[in-house]
């Protein structure tokens, strides 16, 4: 499975949620050395995040730091799940297609305007494939009615997601998976995000109705 985790926009969550993908598959009982966290992000936080695990004798699933110009499918051969931390671009045109591209946004007015930049990608991939995941859920937040929006505007917003929990940002600068954080919540949130992907992959899409990414801007957002 190649998975894109990329979001609309900077700071919206896109390594923590490659982070967390990682660890949720590991919890689900894939081998650790099976996952690649491939780093082109802007601010390589992930690369960073390998070096202080690295400081600290942790051992994490390996990272490595694309550039433009690194040939990104050579990188990737052999992993069994390779996690694209970075702006979509990279699965564009054939460099490393996505199966699954998941879009971290918090479901709060100003990120869920960027969202229309996602309709202006020049992604070429089979349409489809995006998700939405509901990211930094402010604690009891009832966003029912912001995912009926997304969904109304062409969006498919993922049966899962990840709450606001310091213990994401701790485990990224300890240099730990965020299931190794000791907080459970963070524990199930991974896992299920494990599982969902894992499910993706099982699943074959062909088969499944066409969940059209249309290509307006989402106006209900937008009013
Ligand atoms: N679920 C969460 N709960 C609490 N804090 C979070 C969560 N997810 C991410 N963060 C924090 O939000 C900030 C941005 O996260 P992150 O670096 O993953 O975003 P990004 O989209 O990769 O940013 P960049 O544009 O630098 O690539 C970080 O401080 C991170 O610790
Ligand atoms: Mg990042």
């Amino acid at each position: 499975m190649i998975v894109l985790c990329a979001g609309p926009k900077g700071g919206c969550g896109a390594s923590t949620l490659a982070a967390t993908v990682a660890a949720g598959l590991v919890e689900r009982g894939v081998a650790p050395h099976r996952i690649l966290l491939l780093d082109a992000g802007p601010h390589a936080t992930l690369s960073q995040w390998a070096q202080v695990a690295q400081e600290h004798g942790r051992t994490l699933p390996p990272v490595a730091r694309w550039r433009p110009g690194c040939d990104a499918a050579a990188l990737a051969r052999g992993f069994e799940h390779v996690l694209l931390d970075g702006p979509a671009p990279l699965g564009r045109g054939g460099a490393l297609p996505p199966d699954l591209w998941l879009a971290p946004v918090r479901p709060v007015g100003p990120d869920t305007w960027s969202l229309g930049q996602l309709r202006c990608t020049s992604w070429t991939g089979p349409r489809g494939r995006l998700r939405v995941v509901p990211w930094r859920v402010p604690p009891r937040a009832k966003f029912a009615p912001w995912r009926r929006a997304l969904e109304a505007d062409g969006f498919a917003v993922a049966p899962i997601l990840a709450r606001d929990r310091l213990a994401y940002a701790h485990a990224l600068a300890d240099g730990r998976l965020p299931t190794r954080a000791g907080d459970v919540a963070v524990r199930a949130e991974a896992a299920a995000l494990g599982g969902y992907v894992l499910g993706w992959g099982a699943v074959d899409r062909t088969a499944q109705p066409k969940e059209a990414v249309c290509a307006s801007l989402p106006r209900r957002l937008l009013h």
